[in-house]
């Protein structure tokens, strides 16, 4: 099959386009055919931080979408031709999904509603599992919380947003940087939209969420905490999804006690299997449901892989995605 491959890790110009063997599904595990993956930021940093392929190469992406071809012992044999998304493809294997075929464990390719076009599959993964853990990071009901999404354009924060609404959180306020960014958070259902460079931010969210705001999904906790602080309700819970290897923030201790703020944190690779099970059952309800839409394309054939995660290293706005031929 073909695959994009890296042999030692770096920047994304170290994949190559190769032939490699086609993996066979193992016990417990199934074999997808590609139809495209789905890139995000952890992509080309788990590049960047790969010490070498142990077993010679390693294909790169967790997110895809595509069809069951073949299953392993144990897996029931009419999963054959189900249309699925995957996630976490490239965790604990080899297999990422940046090839025409991906092999997982059975519970990594989730049934995709025939509804969902591929597209929207591949960008669920990192994205929403991300969106929905901070939106719910104890399985508390959203329904009626006011929630505060930061980069409501971004891929997590849009997530959050179509998510919020789907679980019916009474009110969505989203900050952004600009218009543009602004047009992608209030179309996928926003009440307001803030721009959080704006000297009267933190007024602006005050104003569109006078009781304040009960659920945070924060990217840039270091920047934004005077401002979630600023905002919260008594009780608040705030999660924290993003950092750099350098990020500190300092801690205003009296004032989060003041306010009973929960901070919470989380990486998608380390949540319990109990935690990532709710929410892959969370968003294929959303799935079915209509609730969720992808942010618009930019679309990259295998061979152009490299170029594909350097566009998301690079901040492109929308969905970055590879197009694989399994359709
Ligand atoms: N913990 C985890 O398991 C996990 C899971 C998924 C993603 N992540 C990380 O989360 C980050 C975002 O991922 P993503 O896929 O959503 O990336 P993305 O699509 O690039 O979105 C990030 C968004 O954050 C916005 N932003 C940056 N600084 C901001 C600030 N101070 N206030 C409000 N918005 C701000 C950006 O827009 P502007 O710069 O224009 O404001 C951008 O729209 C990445 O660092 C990624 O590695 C972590």
């Amino acid at each position: 099959m073909k695959a994009a491959i890296y042999r030692s890790g770096g920047s994304p110009d170290v994949l190559e386009l190769a032939d490699v063997p086609t993996p066979e599904p193992g016990p417990g595990e199934v074999r997808v055919r590609m139809v495209c993956a789905g890139v995000n930021p952890t992509d080309w940093k788990a590049l960047a931080t790969a010490t070498g392929a142990p077993e010679g190469f390693a294909i790169p992406v967790q997110d895809g979408a595509g069809v069951i071809d073949a299953v392993g012992p144990g897996v029931a044999p009419d999963r054959r031709g189900e249309r699925v998304w995957v996630l976490l493809a490239a965790h604990s294997g080899r297999w990422g999904t940046a090839a025409e075929y991906s092999v997982v464990p059975a519970d990594r390719a989730v049934p995709l509603a025939a509804s969902a076009s591929f597209e929207l599959g591949a960008s669920l993964g990192v994205p929403a599992l991300t969106a929905w853990h901070c939106l719910s990071p104890d399985g508390r009901p959203l329904h009626g919380a006011s929630v505060l999404v930061s980069g409501g354009a971004g891929a997590v924060g849009n997530m959050a947003i179509q998510l919020a609404r789907w679980a019916g959180a009474g009110r969505v306020v989203a900050t952004v940087s600009g218009p543009d960014k602004g047009r992608l958070a209030a179309g996928v259902g926003a009440d307001h939209v803030i721009t959080y460079t704006d000297d009267d931010a933190i007024s602006q969210i005050q104003a569109a969420a006078p009781e304040g705001i009960d659920r945070f999904v924060e990217v840039a906790l270091d920047t934004n905490l005077d401002l979630d602080l600023a905002v919260a309700a008594p009780h608040a819970r705030l999660a924290c999804y993003a950092a750099t290897p350098d990020t500190v923030v300092a801690m205003p201790v009296r004032a989060l006690m003041a306010a009973n703020l929960t901070v919470s944190f989380m990486l998608l690779y380390t949540v319990t299997p109990g935690e990532l099970g709710a929410a892959v059952r969370a968003i294929s309800a959303a799935v079915a449901a209509g609730a969720l839409s992808p942010l618009p394309f930019h679309r990259f054939p295998l061979a152009d892989a490299a170029e594909a995660l350097a566009a998301v290293r690079d901040g492109a706005v929308g969905k970055i995605l590879i197009d694989l031929p399994g359709a």
